[in-house]
């Protein structure tokens, strides 16, 4: 199931928004850390090997202009969810557009 769900993650990033029920991580991922993770404005994450802890505490506590994001905005299962997914990804191969 898992490795179903970051082949769905890799298949649907790039259709931004398109997607059906892909799991709470890569979908939360795809419509809020993307914005700013796939377009240059923060670094890239994927294929970095970044441990889940640190990620969530980037996401949890903020960082420069990364913004904090608390359990409201993205609870802990779906933020532990995202920080899997992102740990686990391999690095993006994507044609410079
Ligand atoms: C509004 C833009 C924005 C959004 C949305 C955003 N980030 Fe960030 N993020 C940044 C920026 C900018 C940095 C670089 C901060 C710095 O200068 O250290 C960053 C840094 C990070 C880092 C540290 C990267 C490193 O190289 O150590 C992680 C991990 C991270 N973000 C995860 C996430 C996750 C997960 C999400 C979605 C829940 C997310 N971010 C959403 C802008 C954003």
């Amino acid at each position: 199931m898992r490795g179903l769900a970051v082949g769905l993650w890799l298949a649907v990033l790039p259709v931004a928004g398109g997607a059906a029920d892909t799991g709470a991580g890569a979908a939360t991922y795809a419509r809020i850390c993307a914005y700013c993770h796939d377009t240059g404005i923060g670094p890239v994450l994927q294929g970095r090997a970044l441990p889940p802890e640190y990620i969530i505490g980037v996401v949890r506590n903020g960082r420069a202009a990364m913004p904090a994001f608390r359990p409201a905005e993205i609870d802990d299962a779906t933020l532990t969810d995202i920080a899997g997914t992102i740990a686990r990804a391999p690095a993006k191969q994507e044609s410079a557009p």
